[in-house]
């Protein structure tokens, strides 16, 4: 069989990257994860305080920015690492998210992160997903899937998911957090979040996981 590029786009808090890591399991493919890129990039420039809009300051920072993903064999996944820590969880925090797509609106942090994506897939059997990933990174990717779901259960979901981190956020905040990222994303000059022509369309709203993984599994088998 050949080893395909599978990219996986869409709207946040859809399934996307529970649903991309599984595939990748099942199918012996990497899984990149590019929005713990833009993840990782926000919690740097938080912690430096680096300002939106010096764009020196911005260039300096990204000079100084290594990101990779590190498998951790206990919990059986990749785990992100900035300049050699470990920042996992921190990543995934709240504050975190309500930064990020200001930072990744900015084209100068969007082109870095592109070329190391394009790096990292160049191996080709990866499962990559994002916002565009289908559209920007890999347009020649062999299947491409545009993932959505109604917007009070992507909240539902992102707040279990938080709760379960120990991390307690009104349902009203994350909704409010998903509108305002839904807005940046698909609105941004450099690369939005839109779907391919060629993408399939998966909504998830009243789907589970597995219905999902089996359902993009099935998608990858045919095109390969
Ligand atoms: O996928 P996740 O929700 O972790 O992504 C966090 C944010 O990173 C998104 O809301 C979006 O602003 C940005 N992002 C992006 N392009 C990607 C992946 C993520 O702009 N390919």
């Amino acid at each position: 069989f050949d080893r395909i590029i599978i990219a996986i786009d869409g709207y946040s808090s859809c399934g996307k990257s529970t649903t991309a890591k599984q595939v990748a399991a099942e199918l012996e493919y990497a899984y990149i994860d590019t929005g713990a890129m833009y993840r990782a990039v926000t919690l740097y420039f938080l912690q430096n305080h680096i300002l939106l809009t010096d764009s020196r300051a911005i260039q300096d920072a990204l000079e100084h920015i290594h990101i990779e993903f590190n498998y951790n064999s206990v919990k059986g996944c990749n785990e992100t690492y900035l300049n050699g820590l470990n920042v996992e969880e921190e990543i995934r925090k709240q504050y975190v998210a309500n930064s990020v797509s200001e930072v990744s609106a900015i084209p100068e942090v969007r082109r870095a992160m592109v070329t190391q994506q394009q790096m990292m897939g160049n191996k080709r059997g990866v499962v990559m997903d994002g916002r565009d990933i289908g559209t920007h990174v890999f347009p020649k990717a062999e299947l491409k899937i545009f993932m959505n779901a109604d917007p009070i259960i992507r909240a539902q979901r992102r707040q279990l998911e938080l709760r379960e981190k120990g991390e307690i956020v009104e349902l009203e905040d994350i909704i409010g957090n998903i509108k305002k990222r839904d807005y940046l994303d698909t609105t941004r000059i450099e690369s939005p979040l839109r779907r391919a022509d060629d993408a399939q369309l998966l909504d998830t709203s009243f789907l589970a996981i597995h219905e999902q993984v089996t359902w993009v599994v099935a998608q990858a088998r045919t095109t390969i």
